[in-house]
């Protein structure tokens, strides 16, 4: 394969890291984005097992995502290094639970730039330069919550919903130009975001969940690969859920 490279947010921990290493695995030069400075030798540490996995350059590069000038610059700054953006993957994301009506408006604002402000200026900014070589795949992180609704997770699941809408919108847009836009709505993953939940909650929600038990990253960073791969290459604008049967 000629070198290529993918850029993924919010990708030191969780389904992000998950997703670093499957892209690793298959020879990319991986630009791993995370927002807190604390977790920089983490975050260095992830990338030389990457180098050392995929034989390719891997980078670390600290940003807030939902700041536009961030966006900019995490673009910028991978194509500065690798020379070109196949791919990205918008995965960075936040979840608070309260019901609508005692969401606090700091909360909400959160929520909002976080998952979907961070959307919008990233397929900006990548589409700019994917639109100009002709070439890309973009595979934002959604959640079945942005499709169904969820009690306590309004706000949560208005944005992801957004995101639904942009990447639908964004794949027609992009379509001609060889670019595709497809997104992932996973149910329940066990990673730090659901970490707060006791054995006992986390029991029965499984008893929801027709599989009956949640997802590991590794289920679902496979699905975020194949569709950013060519072996997808005839879909676009499509959002597939990886939830168990949850809906
Ligand atoms: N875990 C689940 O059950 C589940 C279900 C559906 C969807 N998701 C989505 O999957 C994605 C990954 O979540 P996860 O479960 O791995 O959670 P996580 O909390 O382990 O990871 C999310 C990562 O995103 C980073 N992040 C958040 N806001 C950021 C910002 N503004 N700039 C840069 N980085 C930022 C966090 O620092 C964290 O490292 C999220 O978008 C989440 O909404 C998770």
């Amino acid at each position: 394969m000629d070198n290529r490279s993918v850029v993924i947010t919010g990708a030191v921990q969780g389904i992000g890291r998950a997703v670093v290493l499957k892209f690793a695995n298959n020879g990319y030069s991986v630009a791993i984005n995370y927002r807190n400075p604390l977790k920089e030798s983490e975050a260095k540490a992830l990338a030389e097992e990457c180098s050392k996995i995929s034989g390719r350059e891997a980078i670390a590069i600290c940003a807030d995502v939902s700041v536009p000038e961030n966006c900019k610059f995490l673009i910028d700054e991978t194509v500065r290094r690798f020379d070109k953006i196949d791919v990205v993957v918008n995965n960075a994301g936040i979840m608070k639970y309260s019901l609508l009506h005692r969401m606090s408006d700091e909360d909400y604002r959160q929520m909002v730039s976080s998952n979907q402000d961070s959307v919008f200026f990233m397929m900006k900014y990548a589409g700019k330069h994917m639109l100009k070589k002709k070439s890309g795949s973009i595979v934002n992180v959604a959640s079945v919550a942005g499709i169904y609704g969820s009690s306590a997770l309004s706000v949560y699941s208005a944005t992801k919903g957004a995101v639904i809408a942009m990447t639908k919108s964004a794949s027609v847009e992009f379509a001609r130009k060889n670019v595709r836009v497809n997104a992932v709505a996973p149910g329940m993953v066990n990673t730090p975001m659901t970490n707060d939940f006791t054995a006992e909650e986390k029991e029965n929600m499984s008893s929801n969940i027709p599989v009956g038990r949640f997802a590991e990253p590794p289920e679902i960073a496979e699905a975020i690969y194949w569709l950013a791969s060519d072996e997808s290459s005839y879909i676009t604008g499509h959002v597939m859920e990886i939830s168990g049967g949850l809906k």
